[in-house]
């Protein structure tokens, strides 16, 4: 039996996915309206997105799953995993409790950007903890990114199992970081895009992306994962890597104005567009130029060669499961050329000055 608890964007679908496998789910939430929604996403949307993931769709999903306010209904499961909302000591008291009827399950954390390990080490068998990071929209893409710098090697070995048995592809990171290897190239993407932002409108960035390829343009995307959740995790990395991840402060200020308001995306019908039920309605634009983009995401996708979180065919085949392109984010550097990339990086540095496109020493070394 399988525990899933937050039954939000992210756990919502993570509970579909397992009980489509044919697993017994618990579904937690404190909130009963999240359950709710939960529940009418189970019974349309994600059977959908089952189809058109081309897994075998169960028709008794719902049936399958115990939606409950009640902690202690996890407390038979074997595997546990945390889609809570994105702060730290919420999720280290989660597990805390959980602990305290529940000694046998591997528990799980879908967190976007803290380490595994800063919610394991407050556990009294931190080995128990393992990263179980997917993306958005978690039915249709399939990456999973597993490990920590504390999990034992039967909890990651589970992890990765799981993984496999719900259809999906897990990349087992070498070292932790905070945002892993996705949301490290997502969270330059998010400061970076404040520059086009200058130039242009979200519709025409989208646009552009789609053009590359992308299955989501990235204001699409930034609304499919909410606009709360993607401030909470820009703050997050913004206390761990400080300056690097400071963005333009009149794109900081849209996005706590929006959260403020509760346009939060997909999930409140509006954020950076509006939502008619799972579709934005993006008005055609002529395609804007990206290449500052792409350039701060294959700068940041180096800097975590470099800080030895994983290899570079790793980070290019997390771009390339967590976007659908046709291609990885090292690929799109080979397409670009490394001068091109280093041009556009100068170029945005000297207008922003922000740290996200100050070039790292492998790429200069690529040269
Ligand atoms: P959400 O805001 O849509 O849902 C969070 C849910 O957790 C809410 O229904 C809330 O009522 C519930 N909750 C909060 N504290 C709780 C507690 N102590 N016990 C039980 N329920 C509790 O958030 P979302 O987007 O589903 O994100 C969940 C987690 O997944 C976060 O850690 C986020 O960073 C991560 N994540 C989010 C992605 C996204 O695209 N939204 C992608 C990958 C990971």
């Amino acid at each position: 039996m399988i525990g899933v608890i937050g039954a939000g964007t992210m756990g919502a679908d993570i509970a579909a996915l397992f009980a489509n496998t044919g697993f017994k789910v618990v579904l937690v939430d404190r909130s009963k309206e999240s359950l709710k929604k939960a529940r009418e996403k189970h019974e349309e949307e994600c059977l959908n997105e089952l189809e058109e993931a081309g897994l075998k769709k169960r028709d008794e999903l719902v049936s399958s799953i115990h939606y409950t306010t009640e902690l202690k209904s996890v407390r038979d499961c074997d595997f546990i995993v945390e889609a809570i909302t994105e702060k730290l000591q919420p999720k280290i008291e989660l597990f805390r409790e959980i602990e305290r009827f529940n000694d046998k399950a591997v528990f799980a954390t879908n967190t976007s950007s803290f380490m595994p390990s800063e919610i394991a080490e407050k556990l009294s068998n931190p080995g128990r903890l393992t990263l179980f990071h997917f993306s958005n929209p978690p039915i249709l893409m399939p990456l999973v990114e597993v490990g920590g710098s504390r999990v034992s090697e039967e909890a990651l070995e589970k992890g990765v199992s799981m993984a496999k048995t719900i259809g999906k592809e897990p990349v087992v990171l070498k070292k932790e970081c905070r945002g892993h290897v996705l949301n490290r190239m997502l969270g330059a993407a998010g400061v970076a895009v404040g520059y086009c932002l200058l130039y242009h409108r979200p519709e025409e960035v989208d646009s552009a992306l789609k053009n590359l390829g992308l299955k989501y343009g990235f204001f699409e995307l930034l609304d499919m994962i909410g606009l709360d959740v993607a401030k909470d995790v820009l703050e997050s990395f913004r206390d761990y890597y400080g300056d690097r991840f400071k963005g333009i402060r009149s794109m900081d200020f849209f996005l706590e104005k929006m959260v403020e308001w509760g346009k939060l995306g997909k999930k409140s019908g509006e954020g950076f567009y509006k939502w008619e039920g799972s579709k934005a309605k993006i008005p055609t634009a002529s395609p804007a130029d990206v290449r500052p983009l792409v350039a701060a995401i294959v700068n940041e996708a180096l800097r975590i060669v470099e800080d030895g979180i994983a290899d570079e065919k790793t980070v290019n085949r997390v771009y390339m499961l967590a976007t659908n392109a046709p291609y990885g984010i090292m690929d799109a550097a080979e397409m670009l050329g490394y001068p091109n990339i280093l041009k556009a990086l100068n170029e945005a540095f000297e207008v922003t000055k922000l740290e996200i496109f100050r070039p790292c020493e492998l790429l200069r070394s690529k040269l």
